[in-house]
């Protein structure tokens, strides 16, 4: 048995066990609702993701206001997942939400700009640092059209992205290193046949400057397309120094660089890019930029516009290359941004994120050295991460390898069942304005439970 797993498979197995039985107790009109939607919805949810919770079924949600989500069997959980990501400031932030239900009775949406617009424009300018902006409904599809700009730009066909990344339903991210090196899909089926991914594709571990120059000196990389902190496996931190040699790098070769804030906005009211000074060419930002309503921006350098305008930007030109949908800035969406940054995201409400979330990482910190696990937590603003590992991981490879997912269903188990919601896919907990030290000390007593519970069990094992 590996030391970061603590207990054995049969242990955890047992339980896991006394969780699910617990979990089904706490909830059978969820459990109903699943069973017969099996008929009409796949897997009995309407998006991949909302089956992934390692429960036996999904709560489904009755209601979410500020940091709670209410279950249709009338359970309240403390909500540290916040739709992961999307609701970071709380679910229906009351002045987006009064922007908004006004908005939607002045119209929705027109294929013409509001003066809302160059508001928002103006106030992402000032706080990421990049003049121009544009705005797509998600981020998935924010990176997919930076991304086919800097190609259309270069000329060069391939994004550059780190191993064990994510940025959405992008095959340019959908990749990874095999053992040999080799850029391969992320499952072992070909997801999506036809499309040979080397030839969009270029995948480099994080932290490592040697294998990113060495990717880079082929010549064929449009843009590396990075979160500033690896979030999405676990979390990986940049070593010191690391963000001045990407962008020295990427200058040196004529690739674009992309930072993609959609997580990292948790870092301060300009994301990690404002918070640690550094220079992309493209910023891209999704989920919870106007409260949890479905809309993005992607923001870029005046040299940038310049190079656009010059060849396909402006017009006339008959095709703007499929760049933006129907939908894309629609009044009721740009509103919701405006609200959200005038009202919610504030610097006001970050300090009091990052405040929160550092106290709840000391407290994490505190209860793994109380029983002696090789743990460790990493901050990134108002988010931080449990990782099952003693220290924190180098790259992308490393941290995911620390992913045990029967260990993630035992624990999140553990906290639902004691009102306690933290996200899915690995231990990510986030902090919004509207949470509470009480709430904080929710999550903290249920963690410290848990571990006595499995250091306990991993004694008896001995
Ligand atoms: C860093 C990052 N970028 C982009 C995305 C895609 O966001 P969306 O699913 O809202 O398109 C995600 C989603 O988790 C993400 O974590």
């Amino acid at each position: 048995m590996l030391p970061n797993r603590v207990v054995g498979a049969e242990q955890l197995r047992i339980l896991t066990e006394r969780e699910v039985e617990l979990f089904k107790k706490r909830t059978p009109k969820s459990a109903a609702v699943f069973s017969k939607a099996q008929d009409v919805l796949l897997n009995g949810v309407p998006m991949p993701w909302m089956s992934d919770w390692g429960s036996p079924h999904p709560i489904y949600v009755d209601s979410a206001s500020g940091n709670r989500v209410t279950d249709i069997d009338g359970n309240t959980l403390v909500d540290f997942c916040l739709g992961d990501t999307g609701a970071m400031f709380g679910h229906s932030p009351p002045e987006t939400a009064a922007a908004v239900s006004e908005q939607v009775r002045k119209g929705i949406t027109t294929m013409l700009p509001s003066e809302d617009a160059p508001w928002i424009a103006r106030e992402l300018g000032r706080r990421f640092g990049v003049p121009y902006w544009q705005v797509a409904m998600t981020a998935t599809e924010a990176n997919r059209y930076v991304i086919r700009i800097c190609r259309t730009l270069t000329q060069r066909p391939k994004t550059l992205v780190f191993n064990e990344c994510y940025h959405g339903s992008l095959d340019e991210a959908l990749v990874h290193l095999d053992d040999h090196g080799q850029v391969t899909l992320r499952c072992e089926f070909d997801s999506n046949p036809g499309l040979v991914k080397e030839s969009v594709a270029r995948v480099v571990e994080f932290n490592d400057l040697k294998a990113l120059e060495a990717a880079l000196a082929h010549q064929d990389v449009a843009c590396i397309l990075a979160e500033p902190v690896m979030t999405n496996c676990g979390m990986v931190l940049p070593e010191p120094g690391y963000h001045d040699k990407l962008r020295e790098l990427a200058t040196r070769y004529g690739a674009y660089l992309i930072i993609d804030e959609t997580h990292t906005f948790s870092s301060g009211p300009g994301g990690y890019t404002a918070a640690h000074g550094l220079k992309p060419d493209f910023i891209t930002l999704g989920k919870s930029i106007a409260g949890g309503i479905p809309v993005a921006v992607y923001g870029f350098t005046a040299r940038i516009a310049e190079r656009i305008n010059a060849s396909f930007g402006r017009k006339p030109v008959s095709d703007p290359l499929g760049i933006g949908g129907t939908l894309s800035a629609n009044a009721f969406a740009i509103n919701a941004i405006r609200a959200t940054l005038a009202h919610v995201a504030t610097e006001k409400a970050f300090e009091k994120m990052i405040a929160g979330a550092n106290r709840m990482a000391s407290g994490l910190e505190a209860a793994i050295e109380k029983h002696a696990l090789p743990w460790s937590v990493t901050r990134c603003g108002a988010r931080a991460e449990m990782q099952f590992l003693p220290h924190p991981p180098r790259k992308g490879s490393e941290a995911k390898a620390a992913v045990y997912w029967d260990l993630i269903a035992y624990t999140h188990l553990y906290l639902a069942n004691r009102g306690v919601l933290i996200t899915p896919f690995h231990n990510m907990m986030l902090v919004s304005p509207v949470t509470t030290k009480e709430d904080i000390d929710l999550l903290l007593k249920g963690w410290d439970a848990c571990m006595a519970e499995l250091a306990a069990a991993a004694r008896k094992e001995r």
